[in-house]
């Protein structure tokens, strides 16, 4: 395994071997805007390129599955202006698939779909069905995301299933709960990494994360280039994974 050395204005050696799995929390956006004395919603706008920028990188190294905190259920609260601000930033996107398509990159987003309004939830929609036979990347997105809440709808679920008769109560375990998440079918994350200097996961795949390493850093998601994802990379790969055991 190639272990993490660089100079200044070296390249990076990344790991032969990578995660599969690779979460982000685009967090620092706001603070970002604040330090130029700009609103807020001009730090989605960088962060929203870096996004591009990342997955591009990430393709090109090969990574599997990649997910990514968009819009979790409590930030409906933000003020109008912002939450306009980021919606119109997805529905840019949305409107420029062309790029998952020809690199046959499967994308899904996780949440509650509903309480979008209709434009977007179809533009959603179209793109998960568009890209639904793809899958040699995938690209997660969660929007009116929170763990809690996929994991109440998921006993819900198996709930109405129990009463149904198709399942018996003593039949739910762990892999009963994963098929009904919203990840279903995809693999747990590996490595988790959230930029910003806050630590702590907010409620973002808390049951994927179980045995998920953790990769914290200062820099601002705006900030946060290929590089330090590299160097996360290689950070993770000198880790010891255990599942518990010894
Ligand atoms: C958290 O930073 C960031 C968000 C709530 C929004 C993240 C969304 C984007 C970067 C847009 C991504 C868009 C696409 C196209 C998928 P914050 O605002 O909480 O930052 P702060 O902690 O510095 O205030």
């Amino acid at each position: 395994m190639a272990i993490f050395s660089k100079k200044k204005d070296e390249e990076l050696t990344l790991p032969e071997k990578l995660p599969e799995h690779v979460a982000f929390i685009m967090d620092g956006n706001g603070r970002w805007a604040k330090k130029r004395g700009l609103p807020r919603a001009f730090g989605h706008r960088e962060g929203a390129k870096n996004f591009r920028k990342i997955v591009r990188h990430c393709k090109d190294i090969g990574l599997k599955c990649i997910s990514f905190y968009a819009f979790s259920t409590e930030n409906w609260c933000r003020p109008k202006e912002e939450v306009d601000a980021l919606m119109k930033l997805f529905s840019d996107y949305l409107d420029d698939i062309h790029e998952l398509l020809t690199e046959k990159t499967r994308m899904i987003f996780l949440g509650d779909k509903s309480v979008f309004p209709d434009y977007l939830r179809e533009k959603m929609l179209k793109v998960e069905e568009e890209t639904a036979p793809y899958d040699e990347m995938f690209i997660l997105i969660a929007v009116n995301y929170g763990g809690r809440d996929e994991l109440a709808r998921a006993a819900k679920l198996l709930a109405q299933k129990a009463v149904a008769g198709e399942i018996r109560p003593e039949d739910i375990d762990e892999k009963a709960v994963a098929g009904e998440l919203y990840t279903k079918g995809y693999p747990d994350v590996d490595l988790m990494i959230r930029p910003s200097g806050e630590l702590r996961l907010s409620n973002f795949l808390i049951w994927q994360c179980a045995y998920a390493e953790f990769y914290f850093t200062n820099i601002l998601w705006p900030d946060f280039t290929p590089d330090e994802l590299d160097k996360a990379l290689i950070d993770f790969a000198a880790r010891q994974r255990r599942f518990g055991g010894v």
